[in-house]
């Protein structure tokens, strides 16, 4: 039996052991490096996709802010509180053809849509236009320390005023 002269039993050289040392922690490395994208991702996976969306309830503040037979936008919450000699009620501002936000004219004393032209009076009644229903009338109540409330979440069918 003739031995392979290139084989050595000697102890691997320092070089050797350094490229066995760089090749075990590349492959730890490679393995931390997975387990934290399976973490991550597995994190990902198993938190609720939730949707933070404000509150439809509004505060819009005390009565006396609002001045007598007024429409009042605030484009924030998209709502008019319209105050009236009988007392005070909330309309959605979305136009209810394809939801753009409309504007009061005081001049003319109108609701007016900028998309397409619909009109509608100040208790939200179309007069022209092609929105296929008048702008809903939102539930409104007074708090207990005598704010109006509004909630945008809540239409209702009858006329309901709040009186002060
Ligand atoms: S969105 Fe108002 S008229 Fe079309």
């Amino acid at each position: 039996m003739s031995e392979d002269p290139k084989r050595t039993d000697t102890p691997e050289s320092p070089d050797e052991m350094s490229r066995r040392n760089f090749f075990i922690k590349m492959g730890v490395g490679s393995v931390a490096v997975a387990a934290l994208g399976t973490t991550v991702f597995g994190y990902q996976y198993l938190s609720p996709n939730v949707l933070y969306e404000p509150s439809p309830i509004v505060d819009a503040g005390k009565p006396d802010h609002y001045p007598p037979d007024s429409v009042t936008l605030d484009p924030q919450t998209a709502i008019y509180v319209v105050r009236t000699a009988e007392g005070f009620f909330a309309l959605s501002a979305i136009c209810t053809h394809l939801g753009c936000l409309t504007a009061y004219k005081p001049e003319l004393g109108i609701i007016a849509c900028p998309c397409h032209g619909s009109k509608f009076n100040k208790d939200g009644v179309k007069i022209e236009g092609p929105a296929p229903r008048p702008l809903p009338w939102l539930r409104m109540w007074l708090s207990e320390d005598g704010n109006l409330m509004v909630d945008r979440s809540n239409a209702i069918a009858i006329k309901q005023l709040v009186r002060v």
